[in-house]
């Protein structure tokens, strides 16, 4: 047996999705049920239990209810993660054939829900900080520009997604640029997986959520950013401009027929928690002490980046000329076990639990792997993509995709079409998808992203077969 002894193991300490911490800030009354004799919660879609796509039932009610504590029109749980409802919130807005405005930081599953729904992606590039090699959201005038630079049919253009807050947390108040894009006549999709506890709207200083902003569709993934199991997910709709019922077919098309009766009460309880007095309250104590973490951690020298979530904790390891890459094998060796390793930078998720001693041993573990590193001087700036300010694939994904294809490295992909994504995991963010013809630039570019992301981004891609 491998995996289950794994399951119970003790690790460091985790800092790390889900966010609630293996269970420690998981709702009282969640805990309660899994405390039950085991197994008495695996029900199937029962007549009075029901799933997301049925009217009767608890799920139904239980999804209007949360619904009308949002102040949304609608919403739906998901059990296959953001991605899941992504998708299908993507192949709702977007019919085969017509176009949707994507930043370039886009999670892979929705360039995925493009191959799958014929869809055209037109990627727009979003503001890059060469220091840390990361890129973040636009503001206003930049989704201007990108506008200004869309070619001239636009009739097929039907959708933006945007992407509030990003992996490291960076957002910003994304309330004009919706009400921009919907001027054009766009529906507007926000990949707020990232950010569900920004709806909460308990703290002035956090930015606020895209559902509060006026996005027609926002997905919150509630294992990231609430406290919901792996999983768990939902989506919310509300005004005119999307069919809540050409959704509800896109969710039928994809979701499972046995969605799982925990993971969906699971749903149900990460929102409870959120609204709740007490849920509140935990949410504001622990935002309020990352903040104070935070400004500790700084104070002793450990080198931050500054990001919008307090919950998010992103070291500079590049500011020492040390890879995130390589630093994250240090803290886990040292007890700390992070979330997001990047080539400059490694994030730590403090989620919504509470974190004993994270200060001390953050700053030891952080001043030991210094040590070790003493001859290093810091990173040299990233380079940022080679990219056009607007570009959509040369070649349709979906054609690109199913195409007869080969391997060949970076270096060797100069001329050719990509087959596949060429996409670190985490974060997930794709630097070259299928149907995208590779120049010298990008070609130079990749290979040296493969060095900086080692095992992360293999120095091989598939491309189309002529
Ligand atoms: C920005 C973003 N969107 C969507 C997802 C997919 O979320 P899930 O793992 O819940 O499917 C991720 C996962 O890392 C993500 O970072």
């Amino acid at each position: 047996m491998a995996l289950l002894p794994l399951l119970k193991k003790r690790l460091g300490m985790s800092l790390f999705l889900p966010a609630h911490g293996r269970g420690r800030a998981l709702p009282e009354e969640f805990k309660t049920l899994l405390r039950q004799r085991a197994g008495v919660w695996d029900l199937p879609e029962l007549a009075e239990i029901g799933g997301p796509l049925e009217t009767e039932g608890a799920v139904g009610q239980s999804q209007r209810d949360s619904a009308s504590a949002m102040n949304a029109d609608h919403c739906w749980y998901g059990v296959n993660g953001a991605t899941g409802l992504l998708q299908a919130a993507l192949l709702a807005v977007a019919q085969p054939g017509e176009a949707v405005l994507m930043p370039r930081n886009v999670h892979k599953s929705l360039i995925q829900a493009c191959v799958l729904g014929d869809i055209k992606p037109l990627l727009y590039n979003v503001p890059y900080q060469t220091k840390q090699g990361h890129s973040v959201p636009p503001n206003h005038a930049w989704i201007q520009k990108v506008l200004a630079e869309l070619p001239g049919n636009r009739g097929e253009i039907k959708a933006a997604v945007l992407v509030h807050p990003t992996y490291q947390g960076y957002a910003n108040d994304p309330t004009e640029i919706i009400a921009t894009l919907q001027e054009q006549g766009l529906s507007v999709l926000v990949d707020e997986a990232h950010g569900s506890h920004l709806a909460a709207a308990i703290d002035p200083d956090l930015p606020p959520s895209s559902l509060h902003c006026g996005a027609d569709l926002v997905v919150h993934s509630l294992h990231k950013s609430a406290a919901g199991l792996a999983q768990t997910a939902v989506l919310w709709h509300q005004g005119q401009r999307v069919d809540p019922e050409r959704v509800e077919r896109c969710l039928g098309w994809i979701q499972t027929t046995s969605p799982s009766a925990l993971l969906l009460a699971s749903c149900e309880s990460a929102l409870q928690q959120l609204a709740s007095p007490r849920g509140r309250r935990d949410l504001a104590n622990r935002i309020n002490e990352a903040r104070l973490l935070k400004s500790r951690l700084i104070q002793s020298g450990v080198p931050l980046i500054d990001t919008q979530d307090p919950l998010r904790i992103v070291l500079h390891t590049g500011s020492a000329g040390i890879s995130g890459v390589d630093a994250d094998e240090w803290f886990i060796k040292n007890g700390l076990i992070a979330e997001l390793p990047e080539p400059g930078t490694l994030t730590f998720c403090l989620g919504l639990s509470k974190h004993r001693d994270l200060h001390s041993k953050l700053t030891k573990a952080w001043n030991k792997l210094k040590q070790a590193n003493q001859n290093q001087s810091a990173q040299t700036d990233f380079e940022a993509p080679p990219l056009p300010l607007v570009a959509s694939p040369e070649v349709k994904l979906t054609t690109a995709w199913n195409a007869p294809n080969r391997v060949v490295t970076f270096e060797q992909s100069e001329g050719e079409v990509a087959s596949e994504l060429a996409c670190p995991y985490p974060p997930g963010i794709p630097l070259l998808i299928p149907g995208e013809r590779v120049d010298h630039a990008r070609a130079v570019w990749l290979a040296k992203q493969s060095l900086l992301w080692s095992d992360v981004l293999p120095n091989a891609i598939k491309v189309m077969k002529i």
